[in-house]
């Protein structure tokens, strides 16, 4: 099953609700598009691919509940949809790339609004469908970075639930397991939303391949006692010259794999890279809630005093010195990450 789906019979977007996993495996139905700016809000769909897709399917759901009579009034309505979908998260760039992508179908020409609310669901259907075709790309690339017997660190959720299926990071790792490789994954439990320890240890066990939960704060352990081979991530927006942004912790991460000489890669889609930023220092860094790091139970009680404050920022930069490689549906890419970066994206 995809992580969203377009119900054509009740014209609703249904999605596998993130935030129930793994105790309950439940699905959610929208058919509104402030519902859809709320589940990218609320993270009932999150992972940038996947958020990217659902605001697709949003402005599907804009179209059909315009109550427009002509195709420039629909465009109107169209694009106040697509300024409240935007904001619902601020770092992945899947997003605004997603949007602007409907837009560019919405300023065709149509013979009568049934005709561009036909077009606008043709679109995000193969925007779906896209997603899942170049992450079995993606995989096949990186695939052949892992090796018989590594053990690989991986960070937060890149898998089917953060994609439209397949995943990135963790789609490799999946390939690399069924083509066979004997590989072990140490999950980075991804604080604090806990994706790594919630939702990819739920999809590894169910594509059976051997992992652990570490807490994030283990991780430089591994890495300087020698235990570790690789390092994997994925990446929510990635700067002209491969600065990435990406789950907070991502940094730290990448920093001590570096002082340990362990490869680091981060796993994307072309979709993620924004060629209009020329360093990671301009990719907007997403602060939630603070109640997300501070409700936190210790012994079934709160961890925390009951007027503690906390700060949340919900990702961090990379920089691009710190990679062995960034791997792509258009191959592996290697420093220079500028000049590379650019050539790879020359016909998009
Ligand atoms: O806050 P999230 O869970 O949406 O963050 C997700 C990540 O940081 C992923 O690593 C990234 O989106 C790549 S997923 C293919």
């Amino acid at each position: 099953m995809r992580t969203l789906e377009w119900d054509s019979s009740k014209q609703q977007l249904q999605m596998i609700d993130q935030r129930a996993l793994p105790s309950k495996f439940e699905l959610i139905y929208l058919d509104t598009y402030p519902a859809v700016t709320q589940s990218i809000k609320n993270m009932t769909v999150r992972g940038a691919p996947a958020i990217g897709v659902a605001a697709a399917f949003g402005m599907v759901l804009a179209a059909i509940h315009s109550t427009a009579n002509d195709v420039e009034a629909m465009r109107r309505d169209l694009t106040v949809a697509a300024e409240e979908l935007g904001a619902s998260r601020p770092t992945a760039v899947n997003l605004p790339w997603a949007l602007k992508r409907m837009l560019r179908t919405a300023s065709g020409s149509f013979e009568s609004v049934q005709d561009l609310r036909d077009e606008l669901l043709a679109e995000a259907q193969r925007m779906a469908d896209e997603d899942v075709a170049l992450n079995c790309q993606i995989a096949a690339f990186g695939a052949e970075l892992i090796d018989d017997g590594d053990t690989i660190i991986h960070h937060c959720n890149t898998g089917a639930l953060a994609t439209v299926d397949w995943g990135t990071a963790l789609g490799v790792i999946r390939l690399a397991h069924e083509q066979g490789k004997n590989i072990h994954v140490l999950v980075d439990e991804t604080r604090p939303r806990l994706q790594g320890a919630r939702l990819t240890a739920w999809e590894l066990s169910q594509y059976k391949v051997p992992y652990d939960i570490i807490s994030d704060n283990a991780a430089g352990h591994f890495l300087r006692t020698g235990q570790v081979n690789k390092v994997f991530f994925g990446g929510d927006r990635v700067a002209r010259n491969g600065d990435v942004a990406n789950k907070i912790g991502s940094y730290m991460l990448a920093l001590a794999a570096n002082t340990n000489h362990v490869p680091v890669y981060s796993v994307i889609p072309t979709s993620t890279i924004d060629l209009e930023l020329k360093n990671g220092d301009e990719i907007p860094i997403e602060e939630r809630d603070q109640d997300e790091v501070l409700n936190l139970q210790f012994r079934g009680k709160p961890a925390t005093p009951a007027n503690a404050s906390a700060r949340n920022p919900a990702f961090d930069v990379t920089p691009h010195e710190l990679f062995t490689a960034l791997v792509t549906e258009e191959g592996v890419v290697y420093p220079p990450f500028e000049n590379n970066l650019q050539k790879i994206m020359q016909d998009k």
